[in-house]
């Protein structure tokens, strides 16, 4: 099948997020102006480039996690295990800006080092982030997109030492489960390595 972006693509629901997959999640981390944690989970996650190590989410809207951004110009990215995603996926409930989802999903927090906003406890790495821009796109029709894409620069960069394997941040210890379309998740397959060539 082939069908044009801007028209109906006859499928039941729209395949473009299970087809940009799987995509790992940001646990965004953000401390709001009057000072209350937050915690959402961001799956239009991912880093821009490493040096220096840039990591941008996008938000529908400005959800409070990109508001807590914007108005700090701060935030941390945790990473999400297995073993968490059943406090991921309550940290994810529409609630009032106000409510600090790390009690809403029974979890604890870190202080950060770099920034004011919490890490989760328990998360086998962490990357606190000063925000270097917030872009919202134009798209082609002239209008503009409702989504912020929000990047910042990692000032600080937490391991669990655990999780790490002969010199290496050993990512079958940390068990990361990624986001697909619909309700899917991805959990970890097999690894295996390639060199490029040349
Ligand atoms: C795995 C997962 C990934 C998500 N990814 C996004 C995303 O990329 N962008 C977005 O706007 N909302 C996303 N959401 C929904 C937000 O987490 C949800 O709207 C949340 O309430 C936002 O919280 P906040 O207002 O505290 O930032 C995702 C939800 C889940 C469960």
């Amino acid at each position: 099948m082939f069908y044009q972006a801007d028209q109906d693509h006859g499928l039941p629901f729209n395949p473009f997020k299970a087809i940009v997959a799987p995509r790992p999640i940001g646990w965004i981390s953000t401390v709001s102006k009057d000072g209350v944690p937050n915690l959402a989970p961001y799956s239009f996650f991912n880093g821009l480039c490493d040096v220096p190590p840039i990591l941008m989410f996008s938000s529908g809207n400005m959800k409070d996690s990109a508001q807590n951004a914007a108005d700090t110009g701060e935030f941390t990215f945790n990473y999400v295990s297995r073993s968490m995603q059943d406090q991921m996926n309550v940290s994810s409930a529409s609630v009032e800006a106000g409510i600090n989802e790390f009690e809403t999903a029974g979890l604890e927090m870190v202080a950060g080092n770099t920034v004011s906003c919490p890490r989760v406890a328990g998360t086998p790495a962490a990357m606190e982030c000063k925000l270097l821009d917030i872009i919202n796109p134009t798209t082609l029709d002239g209008s503009k997109a409702p989504y912020f894409l929000v990047l910042g620069q990692v000032s600080g960069v937490y391991i669990d030492d655990s999780m790490i394997s002969n010199g290496r941040f050993d990512i079958e210890k940390a068990d990361p489960i990624m986001r697909a379309g619909y309700h899917d998740y991805v959990a970890m397959g097999d690894i295996f390595e390639m060199k490029r060539p040349g």
